[in-house]
C-alpha cells in the first residue's frame, strides 16, 4: 500500500515538498503553526512564495490538505519530514528551539499511534543535533524506543531558492543519515519513488549526514571565493580576464565549472551562516576549521574592500546607482545580499546611493530603512548616476543599452561584477567600463611585470 506522507512546516521547503510529492501521487499532509499558511494550502494557494508552488499546489489539491494539529498530521500519515526553521544563534550554531518543539508534538502524537511511523528530519541542522538534541524529545514524549516503534532518519534537501520543487524531484544525490537500517530502507525507497531519474542514495550514519549537508554549502562557498580571488588576481595582469581563466580551469573533471565565476560574494539564507557554524562546530570538538573561517571573513569583507576601491570617487558627492538587491537575480530575498551591503557601506562612506531591484525592492527598502533612495526602474537609477554598480546578472539588466547609461552627455563610470554588458558598453565613449575580473591598464601592468621579472633575470 503506498505510503502516507505529512511534512511538519509550510515553508519556503516544506510548501514546496508537499506539493512536489503530491505532483508524485502521494496523499499529503501539511502542518504548520501558522494559520494563515494552513488556510492558504488548504484553499489551493501558496503560503510562501516559490516558482511553480501555486501551480502545484492547485493541479494537486485533491491530495493535498493542511492542519495546524500535528496529533492529526501524525495519525493519518506513515512518514513525516519535519522541516522547520533552524535559526542561527549568537553562538554560530544552529537552534533546535523550533525543532524541538515540532519533535514534542510528534513525541505525543507517536504515543497515540500503534503502527511503525518514520520521522525525517530535514531542517539544516550540526553533528550529533538529530541524534543527541532530538531523539531523545521523541522518545520522552511517546514513551516508546527509537528502532522499533518508530524510525528516524536525517536527510536534507539540496535545493535552491527558486527552483525548490525542480530541485527537490531531480537531485544529483539523496542523502540519507539513518538510525537503524530498517529507517534508511524506508526512507530510500521512498525517495526512488518520488525521485526522477535513478540519483545514487548516500545512506550513512545520522553524524555523517549532518556533515555531508554543511560540507556541501561550505565547499561550494569557497570555490565562490576562490573565483573570486582569482578575479582580483586578473585585474591586475595585462590582459588579465577571470572568464578566461576560470573555464579553463572548470574543463578539469576533478574541478568542475559550476560556482566558479569570479564577482562579487555569496549571499542568502544559507550560504553566509552554514561556514560560521562549521567553524563552530570545528572549535566546539577542538578541530579548526581555517578554510570555512577564511571564506567567511573574506566574503564578509567584500562590501568593505569595493566600497575602500571607490572612496576617492565618491568624497566628491557623487551619486551611486546600484543595480541589483537580491542575493541573485529573479529573487525578491534580500538576506545578506551584496547589493544590501554595498549599499550600507557606500552610504556611510558619504555618497548618494540610489538603487534598484525588478524584485526586491519592497524587501530591500523595509532592511536598508531609509539609508539609501530605492526607485522603480533602472533608467530612473541611471539618470542620476555618476557611478554604477551592477550587482547581478539579472535579465532585465542584461537589455541595457549605452544610452541608458549616457544620459545628457554626462561621463559615468560602470562596475560590472558579472560582465553582462561587455559587449555593449566596452570602449563607448562617456562610459568608463570596468568590468570586475579583467585587467584594465594592461600598459601600467605590463610595466609592472617588466621590472619585476626584468631585476629577477637581471636585464
Ligand atoms: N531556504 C533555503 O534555501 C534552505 C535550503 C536548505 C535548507 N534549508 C533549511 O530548511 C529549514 C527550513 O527552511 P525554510 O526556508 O523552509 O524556513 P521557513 O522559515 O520558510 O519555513 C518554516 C515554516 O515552519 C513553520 N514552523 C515553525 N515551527 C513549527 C512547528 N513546530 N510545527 C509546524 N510548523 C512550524 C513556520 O511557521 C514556517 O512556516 C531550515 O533548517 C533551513 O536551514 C533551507
Amino acid at each position: 500500500m503506498q505510503k502516507k506522507i505529512s511534512v511538519i512546516g509550510l515553508g519556503k521547503l516544506g510548501a514546496s515538498m508537499v506539493a512536489a510529492i503530491a505532483s508524485r501521487g502521494f496523499e499529503v499532509i501539511g502542518v504548520d503553526v501558522n494559520q494563515k499558511s494552513v488556510d492558504a494550502v488548504n484553499a489551493g494557494r501558496e503560503p510562501v512564495q516559490e516558482t511553480n508552488l501555486e501551480k502545484y499546489i492547485s493541479e494537486n489539491q485533491e491530495r493535498i490538505r493542511a492542519t495546524m494539529s500535528h496529533e492529526e498530521a501524525i495519525l493519518n500519515s506513515d512518514l513525516s519530514f519535519v522541516i522547520v526553521p533552524t535559526p542561527s544563534d549568537e553562538k554560530g550554531s544552529f537552534s533546535l528551539q523550533y525543532a524541538a518543539w515540532a519533535f514534542k508534538e510528534i513525541g505525543k502524537a507517536l504515543a497515540k499511534k500503534n503502527a511503525y511511523h518514520l520521522v525525517v528530519l530535514t531542517s539544516t541542522v550540526l553533528p550529533g543535533a538529530t541524534r543527541f538534541g532530538l531523539l531523545p524529545i521523541l522518545e520522552k514524549e511517546s514513551g516508546k524506543k527509537c528502532g522499533e516503534d518508530f524510525g528516524l532518519c536525517y536527510s536534507p534537501e539540496f535545493i535552491a531558492l527558486g527552483s525548490v520543487i525542480r530541485d527537490f524531484l531531480n537531485p544529483d544525490f539523496t542523502l540519507v543519515g539513518e538510525f537503524d537500517v530498517r529507517s534508511g530502507s524506508e526512507l530510500e525507497e521512498f525517495y526512488s519513488e518520488v525521485m526522477f531519474g535513478n540519483a545514487p542514495c548516500k545512506r550513512m550514519s545520522l553524524e555523517n549526514a549532518e556533515l555531508t549537508k554543511i560540507s556541501v554549502n561550505t565547499f561550494v562557498t569557497t570555490k565562490i571565493t576562490f573565483a573570486n580571488m582569482l578575479a582580483d588576481l586578473c585585474e591586475r595582469i595585462p590582459g588579465g580576464n577571470v572568464d578566461v581563466v576560470t573555464d579553463a580551469l572548470g574543463s578539469d573533471s576533478r574541478i568542475g565549472r559550476k560556482y566558479l565565476t569570479g564577482a562579487l560574494g555569496y549571499g542568502g539564507p544559507c550560504f553566509p551562516r552554514d561556514n560560521v557554524a562549521l567553524s563552530y562546530m570545528a572549535r566546539t570538538l577542538n578541530s579548526c576549521a581555517d578554510i570555512a573561517e577564511t571564506t567567511d571573513r573574506v566574503n564578509r569583507s567584500m562590501a568593505d574592500t569595493i566600497t575602500e576601491k571607490l572612496r576617492p570617487i565618491i568624497q566628491k558627492g557623487k551619486t551611486v546607482a546600484i543595480l541589483g538587491l537580491a542575493y541573485k537575480p529573479s529573487s525578491h530575498v534580500v538576506e545578506e545580499s551584496q547589493g544590501v551591503y554595498l549599499g550600507k557601506t557606500l552610504s556611510e562612506a558619504g555618497a548618494r546611493v540610489v538603487a534598484y531591484d525588478p524584485l526586491a525592492n519592497e524587501s530591500a527598502n523595509a532592511e536598508l530603512n531609509g539609508k539609501i533612495v530605492i526607485l522603480d526602474s533602472a533608467k530612473k537609477c541611471l539618470a542620476q548616476a555618476d557611478i554604477v554598480l551592477i550587482t547581478t546578472a539579472d535579465d532585465e539588466f542584461k537589455q541595457l543599452l549605452t544610452n541608458d547609461f549616457v544620459v545628457d552627455g554626462k561621463e559615468v563610470t560602470v562596475y560590472d561584477f558579472w560582465r553582462i554588458l561587455k559587449e555593449e558598453l566596452s570602449g563607448k565613449e562617456k562610459v568608463n567600463y570596468i568590468p570586475i575580473g579583467c585587467g584594465t591598464n594592461d600598459e601600467r601592468q605590463s610595466q609592472f611585470l617588466k621590472e619585476l621579472w626584468g631585476n629577477e633575470a637581471n636585464i
